[in-house]
């Protein structure tokens, strides 16, 4: 079975494509760099001893889809490119909405000539706003408060609009938590460039020493210890639950949260990376960032029911293996 994955050298893509590779799925990846590097899929070979067919070029690009579809033999679509930095989306909304919808539409109008009817998409708990509850059930009411986050609930409509007039189609989509982490090798991983937004991405850049400080973002919300809740999955875990949705794809449109199901704090998070990997954080207490919410955990019941999936690996291993990459891409750079 031969899948194509947009996006496939970005940081859940390229977990994916391995996970794919190793059972068994022949894989055509397609990216346009725009968020990550060529070296990822020498990478994916070291890891699986497979060199996925790779497209170099935009998923908007209707005659480069065309080609992939007539030369390859494509059965199913698993859809990661789009942008998702949510404050850029703020400052740039435009290109946003360009990039993210553009694609899925012109992805999805090949896919229709091609007869291709497999997909799945990379939505986001974004979508689901500040909860009312927690945890979040697949069917919580949803809202967005950046177009980073509209594009993914008009997708999600869109594959809701379109499954409505061809229900043989197989949609499903993916509701990630937060993913943090690498596989093991540390050939894989995270490392944004500029300054990161994301925790996991900058407590690691203050462990190595590149940046000063964390600022954490608030001490006076209604949780344990005053800081934000999240359920950070491990993206080798995420990986997985792409695997298990795909050997699962069955006419229908079905919605699965990934996450673990447990929220940790962002001093949680502080403390076991110190812990686990022997170095110091220091952190300072700053306001609230503008638009975060208290607390986010899955409920993920429904995906370990219908996919027989569930996260396996700890947060000890998440604060492991995101500190393993960078040094091992620190070493390779030296
Ligand atoms: P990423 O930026 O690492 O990967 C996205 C990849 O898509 C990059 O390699 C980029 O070069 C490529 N790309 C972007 N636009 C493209 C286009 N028009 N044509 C071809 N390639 C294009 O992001 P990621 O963290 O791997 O996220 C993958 C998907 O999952 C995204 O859709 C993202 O919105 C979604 N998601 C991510 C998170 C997260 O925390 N990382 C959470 C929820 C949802
Ligand atoms: C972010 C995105 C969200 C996306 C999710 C998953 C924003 C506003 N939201 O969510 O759309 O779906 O990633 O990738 O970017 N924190 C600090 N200091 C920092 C960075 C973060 O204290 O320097 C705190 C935050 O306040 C939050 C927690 O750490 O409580 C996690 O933040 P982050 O990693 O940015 O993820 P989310 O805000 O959950």
């Amino acid at each position: 079975m031969s899948i194509l994955v947009t996006g496939g050298t970005g940081y859940i893509g390229s977990h994916t494509v391995c996970e794919l590779i190793q059972n068994g799925y022949e894989v055509v990846v397609i990216d346009n760099f725009s968020n990550s590097k060529r070296q990822v899929l020498t990478s994916i070979y070291e890891i699986t001893g497979v060199k996925p067919t790779f497209y170099e070029g935009d998923v908007a690009d209707i005659t480069l889809l065309e080609e992939i579809f007539t030369k390859e033999k494509i059965d199913a679509v698993i859809h990661f490119a789009g942008f998702k930095a949510v404050g850029e989306s703020v400052k740039e909304p435009l290109k946003y909405y360009q990039n993210n919808l553009e694609s899925t539409l012109h992805l999805l109008a090949v896919m229709q000539k091609y007869h291709c009817q497999k997909f799945i998409f990379s939505s986001s708990a974004t979508v689901y706003g500040d909860p009312a509850s927690l945890p979040i059930t697949e069917d919580f009411p949803l809202s967005t408060t950046n177009p980073y986050g509209t594009t993914k609930l008009m997708i999600e409509q869109i594959l809701k609009d379109l499954y409505q007039v061809d229900p043989t189609m197989n949609i499903t989509i993916l509701r990630y938590f937060n993913p943090i982490g690498s596989e093991k090798s540390g050939r894989l991983g995270e490392d944004p460039n500029g300054i990161p937004n994301n925790l996991m991405p900058y407590i690691v850049r203050v462990a190595t020493g590149k940046l000063p400080q964390l600022n954490v973002f608030g001490n006076d919300y209604d949780t344990k210890d005053g800081t934000g809740v999240r359920d950070y999955i491990h993206v080798v875990d995420l990986a997985k639950g792409h695997v298990k949705a795909l050997d699962k794809l069955d006419a229908g449109l079905h919605i699965y949260n990934l996450g673990t199901g447990t929220g940790y704090s962002v001093l949680d998070i502080v403390k076991t990376f110190e812990r686990v990997n022997y170095v110091s954080i220091p952190y300072q207490i700053v306001a609230r960032r503008p638009g975060d919410i208290a607390a986010c955990y899955a409920d993920v019941t429904k995906a370990k029911k219908e996919l027989g999936w569930q996260a396996e690996l700890s947060i000890e291993d998440m604060c492991l293996d995101a500190y393993h990459y960078i040094e091992q891409a620190n070493k390779r750079a030296d």
